[in-house]
């Protein structure tokens, strides 16, 4: 078993991000094999200031173990330093079928209404997911719910590969997702949208450096409807926002929803959101206080990352290698 992962370093870490995925990351450093990467030539498909990306990489590797991932215990890079990547990519992207990545719903999103004027890089960017995790001959890759089709393209590409060149190099990795709210945490301020860095309002996400009043007045204001809590999770069906509130208290104390609202039925929100908030708050406000300490220690993310790299590469460079003898780019 080997788990990879990545995260985009662009903004913020939120609250999504932490439950959907990095806190299910410090929980198997523990039980296995881990890499986890700052996705920074991702990023680039996003239109950012240079200087900005440079500074994100080292916060996003900061918050990472501000939240708990122990460069003893697992790899931490950043993708770019690790030129396989680009390389299995272009390999991979003559497997990968146009009619596959037509198909990608985040490309749809993200490219908006003028397909004609998005980059390529936006487009092909789930064949550089792909080889991020095959590279490494991953077999379980913990992502939030959003990531799933990316996963699963990478399977697909995974044996395509091995079909067509008759070898057995690749291993389809199998996307490891959530139970409960953590797989989709939604936005404060509308339960149909998931919560994310590019929402334009600060208010429809916790950040990992929002302080305590500020999460407090985020969930004070955070969108609900006027009705008592139910006594079980079937209760709150049709009801987005509460459902997503009820849902994230389950994911930070490690309760289903029914136990969460065991404690809360009959009563309404003016209730409920204080204990949200000081559950958050008890929760997060030791990470901000690592992160703020380590993101001034750049000598020392700097020296994670380098070491990190450098035992990717060694795990990297064979099945690159591998792949360039099966498609007879090696003599
Ligand atoms: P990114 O940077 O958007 O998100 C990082 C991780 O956080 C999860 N996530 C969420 N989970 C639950 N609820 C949410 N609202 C929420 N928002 C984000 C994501 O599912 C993800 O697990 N393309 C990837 C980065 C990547 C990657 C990879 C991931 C690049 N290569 C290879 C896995 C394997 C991305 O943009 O994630």
């Amino acid at each position: 078993m080997r788990v990879v992962s990545g995260i985009q370093p662009t903004g913020d870490l939120h609250l999504g991000n932490l439950l959907g995925a990095i806190l299910r990351w410090v929980k198997m450093q523990d039980e296995t094999e881990c890499l986890f990467f700052l996705a920074d030539m991702h990023a680039l498909t996003i239109e950012g200031e240079p200087a900005q990306l440079r500074r994100n990489v080292r916060e996003m590797a900061a918050a990472l173990i501000a939240s708990g991932i122990d460069p003893e215990k697992s790899t931490v890079f950043a993708h770019s330093h690790v030129p396989e990547h680009a390389e299995l990519q272009w390999i991979l992207s003559c497997t990968a079928r146009m009619g596959w990545l037509n198909r990608m719903t985040q490309f749809k999103a993200k490219s908006g209404k003028n397909k004609e004027a998005a980059s390529v890089g936006l487009f092909t960017y789930p064949v550089l997911q792909a080889a991020d995790v095959l590279l490494y001959n991953a077999t379980h890759v913990p992502v939030g719910d959003d990531q799933k089709q990316h996963i699963e393209l990478a399977r697909d590409i995974a044996m395509k590969f091995n079909n067509d060149f008759n070898v057995e190099l690749f291993t389809a990795p199998e996307p490891y997702i959530g139970g409960g709210t953590a797989a989709r945490v939604m936005s404060l301020r509308d339960g149909t949208e998931k919560m994310s860095k590019s929402a334009e309002s600060d208010m429809t996400r916790i950040n990992l450096t929002d302080d305590d009043d500020t999460i407090a007045t985020k969930i004070k204001k955070a969108r609900t409807d006027p009705e008592p809590l139910p006594g079980n999770a079937e209760g709150l069906e049709g009801r987005a926002e509460a459902r997503n509130l009820v849902g994230i208290m389950a994911a930070l104390t490690d309760r289903d929803i029914d136990e969460v609202l065991g404690d809360f039925e009959g009563q309404g929100f003016g209730a409920f959101k204080p204990a949200l908030a000081d559950a958050l708050i008890a929760r997060l406000s030791p990470l901000r206080s690592r992160l703020l300490e380590l993101r001034e220690d750049t000598a020392q993310l700097d020296s994670i990352l380098d070491s990190g790299a450098q035992k990717a590469r060694e795990l990297a460079a064979p099945t690159l290698a591998e792949a360039k003898k099966a498609v007879g780019l090696s003599r």
